[in-house]
């Protein structure tokens, strides 16, 4: 009698390829929002999503798998049981409680410190040679955080820092110039979202520095008031809070953006937030956003870019303020 596996002619067991797994932590909104866009837009085919609500994994997960169809090869595991994260080459930690209405980030950092302390050790253990991109807020102290936890060198621990605020910027400047936001260049640095700095010198179009045609760009003096841009950036968050609960759409893209830049080595230039003590003045042991050369070994290089005085003096503020969280935070 005629049975299925006579479909089949065994020639050699089937492989296991682990060289673009990506963890994601945290099956929320931002996890979420990460997960499609890596699986959509072909950054990885192979994800481990974990979360401590089995319920949630099992829903998300079975809703990715019934859209394997309509992907690429997608290999797709969610479980509470960290185990099946072993071998990542990156894992994008987005676990934790968001803010609410109104709340800062900040406010945020000793609760999401002691959702760290119980996940990030085990990660390295399954992935020593792991990467982390740090979602969870408040970005670049958790990132500090992560990088003390996990014992892993600089260059593998990075926050997804200003990425966001400068698309963002990007977004507005395209709207405000009738220009794509892909043509519009510019970098906001420092702390993601609060004390941010946009670094207005930079600011470009085809190479056409803005700053030329008009020397007051982002002063108070400007009369073209383009500074009214980076206060839109700060309010974007709170903004899209208020409207829908969270942000989940942009920060989902930068993620992808970032994961795809380290799984295919492809040394591009990205706001991400990492270890800056030495870099133009600052003198603590804080992350914070500047641009980034991004790899196959995470940061291979930090721009150094020319700030003014006044973009200097802001950064080595936010720093002050992340030295003034770090001191209160329990390990
Ligand atoms: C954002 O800026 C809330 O940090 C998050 O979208």
């Amino acid at each position: 009698m005629a049975t299925i596996q006579q479909l089949f002619l065994p020639v050699q067991p089937k492989s296991e390829d682990n060289s673009n797994k990506v963890t994601v932590v945290g099956a929320g909104q931002v996890g979420m929002a990460a997960v499609f866009a890596m699986l959509t837009q072909g950054v990885t085919n192979n994800i481990a999503l974990i979360d401590v609500n089995e319920d949630k994994l099992r829903g998300e997960l079975m809703d990715l798998q019934h859209g394997s169809a309509f992907l690429k090869s997608a290999k797709i595991q969610a479980s509470a049981d960290p185990v099946i994260t072993a071998g990542s080459k990156i894992c994008v930690v987005t676990a934790g409680v968001r803010q609410r209405e109104g709340e800062t980030r900040l406010n945020l950092v000793q609760r999401n410190t002691d959702v760290l302390k119980m996940i990030i050790p085990t990660l390295v253990q399954y992935s020593p040679d792991v990467i982390f991109i740090i979602a969870s807020n408040p970005v670049d102290i958790l990132t500090y955080v992560t990088w003390k936890l996990s014992g892993l060198p600089k260059h593998r621990v990075i926050g997804s820092g200003t990425n966001l605020d400068s698309a963002r910027f990007r977004y507005l400047l395209s709207e405000k110039l009738s220009v794509a936001a892909t043509s519009c260049h510019g970098y906001i640095i420092g702390e993601h979202g609060d004390s941010s700095v946009p670094v207005w010198s930079g600011v470009n179009v085809a190479g056409v520095r803005l700053r030329d045609l008009n020397r007051k760009m982002g002063t108070d003096t400007d009369p073209e008031h383009w500074q009214e841009l980076h206060s839109m950036v700060v309010r974007s968050a709170y903004e899209v809070i208020k409207l829908k609960g969270y942000t989940s759409w942009a920060i989902g893209l930068s993620l992808s953006q970032l994961a795809h830049a380290i799984l295919t080595n492809a040394n591009s230039v990205h706001a991400v937030s990492t270890y800056v003590k030495g870099e133009h003045g600052v003198e603590d042991e804080v992350f914070l956003s500047l641009p980034c050369v991004l790899g196959f070994n995470g940061v291979s290089d930090v721009i150094r870019q020319p700030l003014t005085e006044k973009e200097i003096y802001q950064l080595r503020a936010s720093a002050r303020i992340m030295v003034q969280v770090q001191v209160g935070i329990k390990f």
